[in-house]
């Protein structure tokens, strides 16, 4: 691995990491990226570091072009140990560099790593760092991932540096979006917003409204995770408003699970009752899918219907996680619907509306329930639920 010019004396020399699968609970299928950057200028700067076990291939890239020991500066824009846990171990080495933080980013960074004898510099929205011929100015993005994150934007090249906002998990040779299959990176792209930033939809509209009245044009979006943006910035930035504003497209996703496929194969009459109306359907079982996949898949859906057998009186254990999970990103905007099989007594059905009440979600009713395995009457009541949700996704 090494370093890449972006442009002028400005350089990504983060790590790359193939292999990654789990990235605390997101199923990661293609990797990462840690991404940090150097600016070599009057003062040279460090702006984010690496996951802790990639530290000697970031000291590595650094030391291409200047020593630790000149660092002059390195930015903190996000606590999350993926980009700070390095940190201490660059600090070691650059004893005359300051580090650039929020407020909140300095209390976190001395909480994960203890207090220390660093110099530290707390930055607001608006303020600048003069580097010689190079202007950085920093927006605190709270939320964008953590209360601490903060973007940092290098005025004269129009490099826009927001950390988490604008990635993918996406681990490849090629750093930039105009060298990588358009597909695989909207999908992660996608994937990443669901899974990480959905929650604050609203924040995100509100920020790149602020960033733009700050006259913060770039030209190229340099993420902490995945590509850089440089050919089409404009073309994430869209995404994330459309995303951020409900943007859906006509498509249903089923999430269920199944003991004896009687939910099964209700699922699949459902799916047949809505794709008879020309709308696009994907199933999932969740006891073999992906929590993060699913939720990628529901980004852009406009109805997602939930089913589950009774399980001890109450809806399947991987449904019941699912849900939760849900909850937590906030989809907004969805048509919710529900169904399921039971023995005796029931009570899946009821769980799944409760829970999706709880959460706010917009639950049609009245739900579907049979008992044992569907007759083909009952096949044929499926089809026309799903042929009711289909009607309200055209309302
Ligand atoms: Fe990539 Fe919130 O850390």
């Amino acid at each position: 691995m090494t370093s890449v010019e972006l442009a002028d004396n400005v350089f990504w020399v983060g790590a790359v990491d193939w292999n990654v699968r789990d990235f605390h609970g997101y199923e990661t299928r293609r990797g990462t990226t840690y991404n940090a950057y150097l600016i070599t200028d009057d003062n040279t700067v460090l702006v984010d570091t690496v996951k802790f076990p990639f530290r000697t291939i970031l000291t590595e890239n650094i030391q291409e072009i200047v020593s630790l020991e000149d660092l002059d500066y390195v930015i903190a824009n996000h606590v999350e140990m993926d980009h700070s846990s390095s940190l201490r171990y660059i600090m070691q080495h650059a004893s005359n560099a300051t580090v650039v933080s929020s407020r909140r980013g300095k209390d976190g960074l001395t909480k994960y790593y203890g207090e220390n004898d660093w110099n530290f510099q707390i930055v607001k929205t608006g303020h600048e760092l003069k580097l010689g011929s190079r202007t950085l100015q920093f927006v605190e993005a709270p939320m964008l991932h953590w209360p601490d994150s903060m973007f940092t934007y290098v005025k004269e090249d129009r490099i826009l540096m927001p950390n988490d906002a604008f990635g993918q998990h996406l681990a490849t040779s090629q750093r930039f979006d105009d060298e990588v299959d358009q597909n695989v990176l909207m999908d992660e792209a996608a994937k990443y917003y669901a899974n990480i930033l959905m929650p604050y939809a609203a924040l995100i509209i509100r920020k790149i409204e602020e960033v733009t009245k700050l006259g913060v044009e770039p030209e190229v979006i340099a993420p902490s995770h995945g590509v850089i943006w440089r050919s089409n910035p404009g073309k994430i930035v869209d995404s994330y408003l459309g995303w951020s504003r409900g943007k859906t497209e006509n498509k249903a996703v089923i999430v269920y699970d199944t003991m004896w496929r009687s939910t099964e194969r209700m699922a699949y009459a459902i799916s047949d009752g809505i794709t008879r109306h020309g709308i696009e359907v994907r199933l999932f079982q969740m006891r073999r899918s992906d929590f993060s996949e699913v939720m990628k898949e529901i980004l852009d859906a406009k109805a997602v219907i939930v089913g589950s057998p009774t399980l001890n009186s109450s809806m399947f254990p991987t449904i019941s996680s699912f849900l939760n999970y849900a909850a937590g990103l906030r989809p907004k905007g969805k048509i919710w619907a529900s169904f399921g099989s039971y023995g005796w007594g029931g009570g899946a059905v009821r769980a799944i509306n409760n829970g999706l009440k709880e959460s706010k979600f917009d639950v049609l009713e009245p739900s579907l329930q049979i008992q044992y395995a569907p007759t083909r009457e009952e096949q044929q009541k499926c089809m026309e639920f799903g042929g009711k949700i289909a009607e309200r996704m055209m309302s």
